[in-house]
């Protein structure tokens, strides 16, 4: 049983809090938030403590973990006091808003020996599980591209003294905040991102990119195209397309199209609970010691996706992902 406390817990932090609550594995012992209420609210759900101040929730020997589920600005800070208090540390995702802070966090945390992980839930939902599955068993044949959309309207009522507002605080917006699950996912399929080409434009939201669309290529040969938007109706979907047969996946469909006989197969998928997942490998990472699955470099990778479309759109060029992943 890993004893863990948790920051931040309003917004998503409600889902994780839910999570952490529910994890076998997982004494959720102390939360802290900066809004007080909030704060009182999730320890009358959890019977956790509720920490005065972060550094008194770091004073508390007997945690061995932090949850981190706050504003993304804030995560590079946040776990470096944590390391500096001995404990290990999950991050919601992107692990930072630029991979200069991403990688200065994994350094951090390997200097010290503590557990990184990173909140890239979209890859456990069972669908995209499933197509991992059947790419690595080669029912695709020869997997030559994929696609994938995760949009939704968030901007069109977000208030500008949120942190999502502004690029300062959530540079290119919908990708930081949505495409980079996906981009997490086609990495998951297809391995290391290495070249990207991006245009973004601010259509509806004024101080920040509302609309990006991204074409990366792998070093396999995959070439990808990912869109996302801050001011459309919700969408979220993966798709790759092989020699074989295609595959489209949202969270609870699956669609597989064969080539030869040319057909389509479309499965529905319960959805599976992938914050518990997750908070649960968190929790047995600090007791075995091994390390998580979606760790500092995937979070590093996922965001280097990002962080090169941003230089590419400013730029007005391809960048190569070797030009920032330079550590
Ligand atoms: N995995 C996912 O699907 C998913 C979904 C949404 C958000 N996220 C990530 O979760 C993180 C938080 O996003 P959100 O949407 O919940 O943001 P939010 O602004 O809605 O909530 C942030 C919470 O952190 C608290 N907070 C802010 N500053 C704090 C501080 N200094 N100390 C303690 N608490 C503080 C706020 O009071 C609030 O309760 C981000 O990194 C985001 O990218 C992940």
């Amino acid at each position: 049983m890993a004893v863990i406390g948790m920051v931040g817990v309003g917004g998503y932090g409600a889902t994780i809090l839910r999570a952490a609550h529910e994890a076998k594995n997982v004494r959720l012992a102390v939360v802290y938030d900066v809004d007080p209420e909030r704060a009182r609210a999730a320890a009358g759900k959890t019977r956790a403590k509720v920490a005065a101040s972060y550094e008194e929730m770091l004073r508390d020997d007997s945690l061995q973990g932090v949850i981190l589920v706050v504003p993304n600005p804030l995560h590079r800070r946040m776990l470096e006091a944590a390391v500096d208090a001995g404990k290990h540390v999950y991050v919601e995702k992107p692990i930072a808003n630029s991979v200069k802070d991403g990688m200065a966090m994994r350094r951090y945390a390997a200097a010290a020996g503590r557990i990184l992980m990173v909140g890239h839930n979209t890859r456990r939902a069972q669908t995209f599980r499933t197509v991992k599955h059947m790419i690595d068993r080669g029912e695709l044949g020869t997997v030559v591209a994929m696609e994938a959309n995760f949009s939704h309207a968030g901007g069109l009522g977000v208030s500008p003294d949120a942190w999502r507002y502004r690029r300062e605080t959530c540079p290119a917006v919908p990708l930081m905040q949505l495409g980079v699950h996906c981009v997490d996912t086609m990495n998951y399929f297809a391995g290391a991102p290495v070249r990207v080409s991006s245009f973004m434009s601010s259509r509806i939201m004024e101080q920040n990119d509302d609309v990006t669309v991204t074409l990366v290529e792998y070093e396999n040969g995959v070439l990808a195209t990912l869109h996302s938007h801050y001011v459309v109706a919700g969408t979220n979907f993966v798709a790759a397309y092989g020699s074989e047969a295609n595959v489209y996946a949202e969270w609870e469909r699956l669609d597989k199209t064969t080539r030869e006989p040319h057909g389509v197969v479309s499965t529905p998928f319960p959805r599976n609970d992938t914050q518990l997942e997750e908070i649960s490998e968190f929790a047995a990472c600090i007791e075995s010691g091994v390390q998580p699955e979606t760790d500092a470099t995937a979070g590093i990778l996922a965001l280097a996706v990002v962080d090169a479309a941003i230089i590419s759109h400013k730029e007005q060029r391809i960048v190569s992902l070797e030009e920032i992943l330079q550590d």
